[in-house]
């Protein structure tokens, strides 16, 4: 009994001390301060202005992550114009920002599953940002640990894109080996990560780029590359398992007309009037991504196998987050976006 106090005492001292750690080393953070791009007015590119900001404090489930690299998404742009600061409750001043990457600097109460110094890669909940800044507040909930093959950018590249291919192809499409997907725009941040996931779970792949991209989707695995500029997908697809929509509108209409019986097509963007009902026996509906550590964790493991691979085409300094802006805005970007916070401005 005795020698059973003694090791639950040891216990209880070293999860103190390690608690400790991560309390005093939060407060000493939160007495400096970081810089952080910051929106004071929603608008044009140039609205992105450099801040410097109170370093956060991790509260309870919280881990305070100090930013290597933060990726860009089409979404941030539509906040930081206005157009979809109501889907992420943004309030100004703003620090945009979805997805992270970094080292943990600080923990608050209740965190079991990472400690300061482990490297980690996250999407922040679409209702809270706060990724183009040096130190961000991530929840346990949302993080997982970085690949080891990979760099921090690479890794900022992850997690909000391929949380949604994920859950689109997995959890609402129940892809299934032998199937066929119809994926739109696969050269770009979704669909090139989407591609690589379908061919993983043994599906036959259609996806849609400018012709300039097909020898690169067919790197990623796509067994029929359309050029929606000169070509009808329509011809080359028919009987289809599920349809991946990163376009909407007409593309939606026309896609729908391509499934077989009982199909599915999922949106990322949102339901035609057709779409909301379609005539067809076929399943249609629109989905909002979410942050979900254990997919993270299984999409590290992949990356860690050689399986998936992140596709990162540009890489700006923290205070060239408007350019970063101007390029997702051109809707061409082949792979991803991300902002450096440790490269020479
Ligand atoms: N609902 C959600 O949870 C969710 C999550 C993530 C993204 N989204 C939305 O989904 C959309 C796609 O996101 P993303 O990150 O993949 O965007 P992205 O990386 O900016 O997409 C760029 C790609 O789109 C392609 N493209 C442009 N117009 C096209 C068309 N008419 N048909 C086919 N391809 C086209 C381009 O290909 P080419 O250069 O080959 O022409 C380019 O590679 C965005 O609107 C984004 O906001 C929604």
């Amino acid at each position: 009994m005795k020698k059973f106090k003694t090791i639950l005492s040891f216990i209880f001292a070293i999860s103190y001390s390690l608690h400790a750690v991560g309390s005093s080393a939060a407060e000493t953070l939160s007495a400096q301060s970081m810089r952080a791009v910051q929106i004071h007015k929603f608008g044009g590119p140039e609205v992105l202005t450099i801040h410097e900001l109170p370093i956060p404090s991790p509260g309870q489930g919280e881990l305070l992550v100090q930013v290597h690299a933060a990726g860009i998404n089409p979404v941030d742009t539509g906040v930081r114009s206005g157009r979809a600061a109501a889907l992420a409750a943004a309030v100004l001043p703003y620090v945009p920002g979805f997805d992270v990457s970094g080292t943990v600097a600080a923990v608050g109460s209740g965190i079991t599953s990472f400690k300061i110094g482990d490297e980690v890669f996250a999407m922040l909940d679409l209702r809270r940002g706060g990724g183009y800044a040096e130190f961000a507040i991530v929840k346990e909930d949302e993080a997982a640990i970085k690949p080891t093959n990979i760099s921090f950018s690479e890794a900022a590249s992850v997690p909000l894109v391929t949380l949604t291919a994920w859950q689109v192809l997995f959890e609402v499409g129940n892809l299934q080996a032998g199937q066929t997907v119809l994926i739109h725009a696969g050269a770009g941040g979704v669909g090139s990560v989407a591609v690589q996931l379908a061919k993983w779970r043994g599906a036959n792949v259609i996806a849609t780029a400018s012709d300039y991209n097909h020898d690169f989707l067919r790197e990623l695995g796509v067994d029929v590359p359309v050029d929606y500029r000169t070509q009808q997908f329509e011809d080359f697809a028919s009987d289809i398992d599920l349809v991946l929509d990163t376009i909407g509108g007409d593309t939606q209409i026309r896609s729908m007309t391509t499934l077989k019986e009982g199909g599915k097509l999922v949106s990322i963007v949102g339901l035609t009037a057709e779409g909301r009902n379609p005539a067809r026996n076929i399943e249609v509906t629109s989905i909002l991504v979410r942050p979900e550590a254990d997919q993270l964790v299984t999409i590290g493991e992949l990356i860690e196998d050689g399986i998936l691979n992140p596709i990162l085409s540009y890489q700006f300094p923290l205070t060239e987050a408007p350019a970063a802006h101007k390029q997702s805005e051109t809707r061409r970007t082949r792979g991803k976006i991300v902002l450096e916070m440790n490269s020479q401005d």
